[in-house]
């Protein structure tokens, strides 16, 4: 058995639940699950109830996150209409901008040119704007990015299509960067007809052709993996108007290192696109003296050990190559055999001055 040491991981896309959805989880077991998955950084998305839109709810929530995080948290401020004006003074607290252009879970939406005109005129230059764009969507986001000649993040591209796209637009030297996430990677529509809701989220499962495409894309277009970590209760799940999204935070390492073991990604890929890459597009502080180790063995992913507070997991049953064994935060052990060893608050918050 032979073990691997990671530096610790970042993920530019968890949703964390607070404030409004602490049902389906919280700053303390969203970032357990974070270090349980070997990821000692995160960013949080704005679609909370209410949304981070405005500079009170998010200092506000950046407050509480202060108090309960065990590993680092930024957050990102959320655009809408309503709020456009207040951009500017949201900026100081938020780690990077988030435009919905397409329907998902939550009401942030982005329908109107002025809205857009204004996030890439006022937001500040040194911080990224990230788009949910999908299909014909990214082409917006492109056209953008080359307008106002500055830097787009493109989340979870799930379809040829728009992998392709990107590669053009980057082949023509615009400033665009994206990610993919694992069960986009793993998962295809066959198992969205087999498991329904558990494995519905947006964007949707794609064909097994659009998967292919993200495979031959990993080596150079794709930028980051990004869990989308969007836990809903099982409840909810079953109900009859189930809501979009799963959880990805603890079995997103645990994939990719098994790609890894069938030699269709190499380590040093693994690091820039899980690590390296998304610390230098989204401008993240380092983490000194923080690693990630992790055992080479065969090992069963189970809904039962999850920290993350909805307790369930589409890969249940999947057997991956290795496991996260202990985790090192600025030369604390935070993680270890199944057990969070960090205390709540041990984890640093972006935009809160310390
Ligand atoms: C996300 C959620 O539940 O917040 N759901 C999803 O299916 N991905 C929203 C999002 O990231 O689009
Ligand atoms: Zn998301």
């Amino acid at each position: 058995m032979s073990q691997i040491t990671l530096p610790g991981l970042i993920d530019v896309h968890t949703h964390l639940r607070v404030p409004g959805g602490e049902h389906k989880e919280d700053f303390y077991t969203g970032t357990a699950a974070a270090l349980a998955g070997g990821i000692t950084m995160i960013l949080g998305m704005p679609n909370t109830s209410p949304p981070l839109t405005t500079p009170e709810v998010m200092q506000a929530v950046l407050a509480r996150a202060q108090k309960d995080v065990l590993c680092d948290v930024g957050l990102f401020a959320g655009a809408s209409p309503d709020y456009i004006a207040q951009l500017v003074q949201l900026a100081p607290f938020a780690a990077a901008l988030k435009i919905y252009l397409n329907d998902t879970f939550g009401p942030l939406r982005v329908e109107d040119v002025p809205t857009l005109r204004a996030c890439f005129q006022n937001w500040p230059a040194d911080k990224l704007i990230a788009m949910h764009a999908e299909k014909q969507s990214v082409a917006v986001g492109i056209g953008l990015a080359a307008v106002y000649g500055r830097a787009v993040h493109f989340c979870h591209i799930s379809r040829r299509e728009e992998i392709e796209l990107i590669a053009d637009a980057k082949m023509h030297g615009l400033p665009v960067t994206c990610e993919v996430t694992p069960h986009h990677l793993f998962m295809n529509e066959a198992d969205y007809r087999r498991m329904g809701a558990l494995a519905d989220m947006r964007p949707v499962l794609g064909t097994p052709d659009d998967v292919a495409a993200l495979w031959e894309h990993l080596t150079e277009t794709i930028d980051c993996i990004a869990t989308d970590h969007a836990p809903h209760t099982l409840a909810e799940k079953q109900s009859p108007k189930p809501p979009p999204g799963v959880a990805g935070l603890e079995t997103s390492l645990p994939l990719m290192i098994t790609a890894v073991a069938q030699n269709r990604l190499t380590l040093d890929r693994l690091i820039q696109l899980m690590c390296d890459n998304p610390r230098r597009i989204y401008n993240l502080p380092p983490q000194p003296e923080t690693w990630v180790e992790v055992e080479m063995t065969p090992t069963t992913i189970r809904s039962e050990t999850m920290f993350s507070k909805c307790g369930w997991t589409p890969f249940h049953g999947w057997e991956v190559a290795g496991r996260i064994s202990r985790v090192t935060l600025r030369g604390q052990v935070v993680y270890e055999a199944g057990k969070i060893l960090a205390a709540a608050g041990n984890g640093r918050v972006l935009g809160m001055s310390d």
